[in-house]
């Protein structure tokens, strides 16, 4: 028995020289932590705002950490992000979630030499959600929310106030942003299944969609999936709802979408099930951020009633409404022109983004070099190491930002028009909000995911007066997700609503 404590023992100390790197002349500052392969992991996790700026107290700006087999170099200042995006050609994003995707996702990787020329055309598929694209979808959306609230929450068919009457109804806010959200944007992507204008079976598809969404931190974590209970079954049922043989059947799919599958067609390699998997991929990444982005909007603005007034008084100016516009009158269309002029919204959205998002920004090394970050310094990064920004300790400094914590609807708007200098030691900085990361790798789809958010608002500051249900404090953020995008809430909060 001894022996094989002593074993054990030999196996860990072994494993702990292994795990250990000697800092070199001109690297970082190095924090490594004792625990083998997991190093720093834990505290990271635990609080990963508050574990960095420890260490940025301590050892400066620029400082390496070991985190789950990784090293990781962590670049605090945002002064210095512009020199990081300047070192694109040694700085790969790619790399990442090309490893990362393919196992949280189930589909076999795309770089693997397998699949020559996809990455480049799933790369320019993204095109279909930028510019002169997002008017056809800012259509599809408009119509599809309409359709969405309508039929479950004011009152039916044709938006007959009767079932709903003048009374309060109540609900989870969260609950109540997923399903329309995730419903309308899934019908605006991937298409209805005609003739039916709605997919019968959308409450379980998001309900699997949840549970495996609350295993994603662990799943990127490297946790391999046997270990996470159902989690493999989830995932399989999510990816069997878009084998191609179902697709095929659905009417009014995006251009986008319709361009992924055209694409994915062309490789004989991939399975009917990888084909799936990989649009099950872009289900996560247009929900996964999108539903609790449009919580913390709407959120925020129900507990802000000036707030929400102000937003709701811009939305009528530029439609040039009249004041109160119940759903009983004709379906609200608001075009992409309108969504456009929407300052006050759009500084609102923004600033709930501000105060919800925890995304990294990883890029992989591709070779040993000097990263240059300003006139006087430069680190030394080895190839295989990672460059880590982590915009949420920018977006809560109170140099940056005075009273980070604080909700200001419209602090991205100044004289009318939209502020954009915010400054850190005296100079103005270059990035200073990145919900959506950062360079070449920034999210294709960050027009489209703003647009609908704001499309969601408009129709609820026009039909709806809103309240939050006393007594139940402010909403949390839930850390589990740091890292990986926006926060979601640690519990549902109940709201009310009525028709205007
Ligand atoms: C508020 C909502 C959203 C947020 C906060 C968000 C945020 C992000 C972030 C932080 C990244 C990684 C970028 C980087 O590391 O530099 C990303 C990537 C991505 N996002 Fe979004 N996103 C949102 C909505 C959407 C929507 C609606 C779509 C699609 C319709 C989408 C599609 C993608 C795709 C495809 C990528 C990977 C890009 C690549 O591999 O080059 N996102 N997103
Ligand atoms: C489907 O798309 C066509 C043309 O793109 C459009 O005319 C029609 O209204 C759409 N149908 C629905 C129900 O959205
Ligand atoms: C809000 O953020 C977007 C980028 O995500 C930017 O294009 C827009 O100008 C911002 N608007 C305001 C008022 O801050």
């Amino acid at each position: 028995m001894s022996s094989v404590v002593l074993l054990v023992a030999v196996l860990f100390f072994l494993l702990l020289l292994r795990a250990r790197r000697r800092r070199r002349e001109c690297e970082p500052p190095l924090i490594q932590g004792w625990i083998p392969y997991i190093g720093m992991g834990l505290d990271f996790r635990l609080d990963s705002q508050a574990f960095l700026k420890k260490n940025q107290e301590k050892y400066g700006d620029v400082f390496t950490v070991y985190i789950a087999g990784k090293y990781m170099t962590f670049i605090m200042n945002p002064l210095l992000y512009p020199s990081i995006m300047k070192h694109g050609r040694q700085l790969d994003f790619h790399e990442f979630t090309d490893q990362m995707a393919p196992v949280a996702f189930g589909y076999p990787a795309v770089g693997s030499g397998r699949f020559p020329d996809m990455g480049d055309q799933i790369q320019r598929s993204f095109r279909l959600l930028q510019g002169d694209n997002l008017v056809p979808l800012a259509e599809s959306m408009m119509a599809n929310l309409n359709l969405v609230l309508r039929q479950d929450f004011l009152g039916g068919e044709g938006g007959a106030t009767e079932a709903v009457g003048k009374g309060w109804s109540t609900g989870g806010l969260y609950d109540f942003c997923s399903s329309v959200m995730f419903e309308a944007t899934f019908l605006t992507l991937y298409g209805m299944p005609a003739p039916a204008r709605r997919h019968g079976d959308m409450a379980a598809l998001r309900r699997h969609f949840t549970k495996f969404d609350g295993m994603f931190p662990l799943l990127v974590g490297r946790v391999p999936i046997w270990l996470l209970g159902r989690t493999k079954a989830v995932r399989e049922t999510l990816i069997r709802y878009f084998l191609p043989q179902r697709m095929q059947r659905w009417a009014n799919t995006s251009l986008f979408i319709a361009r992924r599958s055209a694409v994915l067609e062309q490789y004989d390699a991939l399975s009917d099930t990888d084909k799936a998997a990989h649009h099950f991929a872009m289900l996560w990444a247009s929900v996964g951020n999108t539903v609790p982005a449009t919580f913390w909007a709407l959120y925020y603005l129900i507990s802000q009633q000036e707030a929400l007034q102000a937003v709701r008084q811009e939305l009528h100016r530029v439609l040039q409404l009249p004041e109160a516009q119940g759903p009983q009158q004709s379906e609200v269309m608001i075009s992409k022109e309108q969504l456009d002029q929407l300052f006050l919204m759009d500084s609102a959205v923004n600033e709930s983004l501000r105060l919800s998002s925890a995304s990294m920004n990883i890029r992989a090394a591709q070779e040993d070099f000097s990263l240059r970050l300003d006139e006087r310094r430069a680190v030394a990064v080895r190839k295989g190491d990672v460059i880590a920004l982590y915009p949420q300790t920018m977006h809560m400094d109170p140099e940056i930002f005075t009273d980070p914590q604080t909700y200001v609807y419209d602090r991205f708007i100044e004289d009318g028009r939209e502020k954009t200098d915010f400054f850190k030691d005296g100079q103005k900085l270059k990035y200073y909000r990145m919900p959506f990361g950062s360079g070449s790798s920034m999210c294709p789809g960050r027009f489209f995911a703003v647009n609908e958010i704001k499309q969601f608002l408009c129709l609820l500051l026009l039909y709806l007066d809103l309240e939050m249900e006393e007594g139940q404090g402010t909403a949390q953020l839930d850390n589990s997700r740091a890292g990986l995008g926006i926060l979601l809430p640690a519990k549902d909060l109940r709201f009310r609503y009525r028709i205007r």
